[in-house]
């Protein structure tokens, strides 16, 4: 079973420009669960009421309800749309979101056609058993998925070969087919939105250049395959230059965790042999789980384009954020600074907007954790706190975030986080191991640090962004892993207080907890 929009898994394109205002009219047919839309890239700038995160930007759409999301498209890339609320967005509730230059513009590269490939994996088991196995004692994990999807198609078991063969009945069950012509070079627009795996995608005995990163132009780097973490975007640009022409695999495969999903496929087919031929070649082979090497080497090769604005030279706040695998209660959880993210009823940017100040917790949560701790070993102390504070940011301040990876709950282990940040970009100015010192700031890359929306943290190491609090707003910053954020993995941000005081925040997006409750009050005193 999966959430669909108009009729579609995965949902229809949406396709616009740079400068346009985009208005969706979201209606929630579920008729049992709220819903939300996010716009994953898209800074919202003056539209933070627009995010579409439940509890921050607005209240979950009431079944049989609709919300009419406006905001103004601000950026050429690659981006894509899904449910932020529960884990909707395992459930299938997402789309790509397509930004093109303004008309008269150009992109800094060339290409004949282009495709998109939006990447996710796909459970038997339906979400809510999920989410109800995460928060059970004892706990459940959703362990691997059964497929890995391009634009929705996966195999798994028979359904791979059945076009191929005479008995072949079911088109929906081929994979994707990308014909092009010979000789001419295409861009590939790659978009993961996986709910746990880290992947990477190779196209066979194709090289590809990778020139666009999460709607950030980047220095075009020739590559044999790209690793793609959950919440990242990708335009690769790729040559059919193949002799004699033929079909070839483009496959995606898992990273990062031990991989128990066979890899998706679909098949680049040269114009004009026909679609149904076998390729000569098998799928390319990802590469090994837990090579970081690797995909360390990967992620500095990505350089900020000529033209990028470089990050300010020093930082006017820092922030340390701890990742660590906890306790509460018993259940299984993930803590940031010993504090675990559990959403609050009245959305923060409501709560803001009209002072309310029960509506979360007015103490922020540390900027930093203890000399004491060692990230190197199990917590000392597995037990941790829940909380709903938010970090509160003064508007135009240089921030740093410090991301700290630590051990798990077992010994010896330590995973992968993509960390994302609604409403910015953030320069990423560096990675290292151990824990971050401070002189680690002297290798800061202050020159081409790539800008990105998302960030991976590799295991046992640190990763360290920088961005300009310019955007008065409530934004999440979370790991893009599903289950994770579920379990309390991400923080809030709170910026630009006095601004958002000063906003027209839409009424509609704030009809639940305290702030419904006042406007209930107000419209029955206008009664009387
Ligand atoms: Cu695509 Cu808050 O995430
Ligand atoms: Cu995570």
């Amino acid at each position: 079973m999966v959430m669909g929009i108009n009729g579609k898994f995965p949902g229809p394109t949406i396709r616009v420009k740079v400068g346009d205002i985009v208005r969706v009219d979201v209606t929630n047919k579920l008729n049992t669960e709220g819903v939300v839309i996010h716009w994953h890239g898209i800074k919202q700038r003056e539209t933070p009421w627009s995010d579409g995160t439940a509890s921050i930007s607005q209240c979950a759409i009431a079944p049989g309800e609709t919300f009419t999301y406006r905001f103004t498209a601000d950026k050429a890339g690659t981006y894509f749309y899904h449910g932020h609320y529960g884990m909707q967005r395992s459930a299938g509730l997402y789309g790509s979101l397509i930004v093109d230059v303004a008309d008269g513009e150009k992109e800094p590269f060339e290409y004949d056609g282009e495709f998109c490939l939006l990447l996710s994996d796909y459970w038997h088991q339906n979400v809510h058993q999920q989410e109800v196995g995460l928060s059970s004692l004892p706990f459940r994990w959703i362990n691997e998925s059964q497929s890995l999807l391009m634009n929705g198609r996966g195999q798994y078991n028979c359904s791979l070969a059945s076009r191929y063969n005479e008995s072949a009945t079911l088109p929906q069950c081929a994979p994707n087919v990308l014909s092009v012509f010979p000789n001419r070079t295409y861009r590939l627009r790659i978009a993961s939105t996986t709910s746990l795996a880290s992947l990477n995608l190779a196209i066979g005995n194709h090289k590809m250049y990778v020139v666009e990163a999460d709607g950030n132009y980047v220095n075009r780097t020739e590559v044999t395959d790209i690793d793609i973490y959950s919440g990242e975007s990708y335009s690769v640009l790729f040559t059919a230059d193949q002799i004699p022409y033929d079909n070839f695999w483009i496959s995606a495969g898992v990273r990062a965790r031990l991989p128990q999903t066979p890899q998706a496929l679909a098949l680049l087919n040269y114009i004009p042999t026909p679609e149904s031929k076998f390729p000569l070649s098998p799928p390319p082979v990802t590469p090994r789980w837990d090579d970081y090497g690797r995909s360390k080497s990967f992620a500095l090769n990505i350089t900020a384009a000529a033209g990028t604005p470089r990050p300010p030279k020093s930082h006017e706040r820092r922030i340390v954020l701890l990742s660590t695998q906890n306790k509460f209660n018993g259940h299984s959880v993930w803590a940031i600074n010993n504090v675990s993210l559990s959403l609050p009823v009245t959305p923060y940017l409501g709560a803001i907007r009209y002072d309310i100040k029960d509506a979360y917790d007015q103490t922020p949560p540390p900027e930093n954790f203890p000399d004491w701790y060692n990230v190197s070993a199990p917590p000392a102390n597995p037990n941790t706190n829940v909380g709903d504070g938010a970090y509160v940011l003064v508007n135009g301040t240089t921030v740093d975030i410090i991301l700290q990876n630590a051990n798990m709950l077992e010994p010896g282990a330590s995973e992968v986080h993509p960390w994302h940040m609604h409403g910015h970009d953030f320069w990423v100015l560096g990675y290292g191991e151990g824990r971050f010192a401070e002189e680690d700031e002297k290798r800061f890359n202050l020159t081409t640090a790539p800008l990105k929306n998302t960030a991976v943290i590799f295991p046992f190491g640190w990763t360290a962004l920088r961005f300009v609090a310019d955007n008065p707003g409530v934004w999440a910053f979370h790991c893009h892993i599903e289950p994770h954020l579920h379990m309390g993995m991400g923080v809030v941000i709170a910026e630009g207080l006095d601004q958002i005081r000063a906003m027209n925040v839409s009424r509609d997006a704030l009809s639940c907890g305290l702030t419904g409750k006042m406007f209930a009050a107000e419209d029955a005193r206008r009664r009387n």
